[in-house]
């Protein structure tokens, strides 16, 4: 008989969830409702709001974009200058950046304007990343592995992505303590993360098979993924139960079977495939 078990902390986050239901609740009174870049990287998600007529854009497409449209910024926020440029376009916006974002914008703002040279974690690709930069005139040093390729000099201000990898953090502190004299931390990892990231390094510790769900392109999911593999070498990164098919006959003898979801990911899809296996 196999046993499921599921992370505690799996699936939809506070921001997301907000943003999810916030966009699909969203009635325009006039114009096209965009959403700049996809709304959370959850394919399935990004396809029932294009049913609903809500479509991505690019930056790029900006420009384009009439009075009468509504732009709605994602959870992962966006830098100043493309505030600017919606308003230039007279665009209405629904902000839907994560409070904890905010958060991380606003202190880098700060420091920044204080004459501190900022450090961000993370992926300089990441939108989260590119809008928090946008945040000290896209001046900061980003380093994704918490490795330093300089000595620091002056006055340091640190910060995370919140999908960031507690490791990476402690990594990067440790590294910038050896030659920084003057330098403020903050841990802006989202508890969200930090809780799912212990849940999953649990979990996987205890199972024969563990199944990561979640979009490719989302960074929670993919160090989720990282931290289960690293505990359980029959880990499977999927985005929807339609492909566990492949991957049944792979953990056709685990027993116990952990199944953990990135902050993107809906509930209904961690449903079906706990159902599915
Ligand atoms: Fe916000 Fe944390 Fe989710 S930063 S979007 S609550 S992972």
């Amino acid at each position: 008989m196999r046993e499921i078990i599921r992370a505690n902390n799996s699936g939809f986050c506070f921001g997301v969830e907000r943003a999810v239901k916030q966009s699909f609740d969203f009635v325009s009174p006039q114009g096209r409702v965009v959403t700049l870049g996809p709304l959370i990287h959850n394919k399935d998600v990004t396809q029932k709001l294009a049913n609903k007529g809500i479509h991505e854009i690019s930056m790029e497409d900006i420009p384009s974009l009439m009075k009468e449209d509504t732009v709605i910024i994602r959870t992962h926020g966006v830098a100043m200058a493309v505030y600017d440029e919606l308003k230039e376009q007279g665009v209405s916006i629904v902000d839907l950046t994560c409070p904890y974002v905010i958060n991380i914008q606003k202190k880098v703002k700060l420091h920044h304007d204080k004459g501190y040279k900022i450090v961000i974690l993370g992926d300089e690709h990441h939108p989260e990343v590119v809008g928090i930069n946008g945040y000290c005139n896209n001046s900061a040093y980003i380093t994704k592995s918490g490795e330093i390729d300089f000595p620091m000099k002056g006055k340091i201000c640190v910060v995370a992505q919140t999908t960031e990898k507690q490791s990476n953090w402690v990594k990067l502190i440790t590294n910038i303590a050896e030659t920084a004299k003057e330098f403020v931390a903050f841990n802006t990892i989202c508890k969200a993360t930090e809780d799912r990231q212990k849940s999953a390094e649990e979990i996987s510790k205890e199972v024969d098979a563990m199944i990561v769900i979640g979009g490719y392109t989302s960074s929670n999911t993919t160090k989720l993924y990282e931290i289960c593999k690293k505990n359980c070498p029959m880990t499977f990164h999927i985005e929807n139960a339609g492909e566990l098919d492949e991957i049944k006959e792979k953990i056709k003898n685990a027993v116990r079977v952990g199944i953990t979801a990135g902050a993107s990911t809906p509930e209904w899809i961690i449903k079906e495939a706990m159902e599915n296996l």
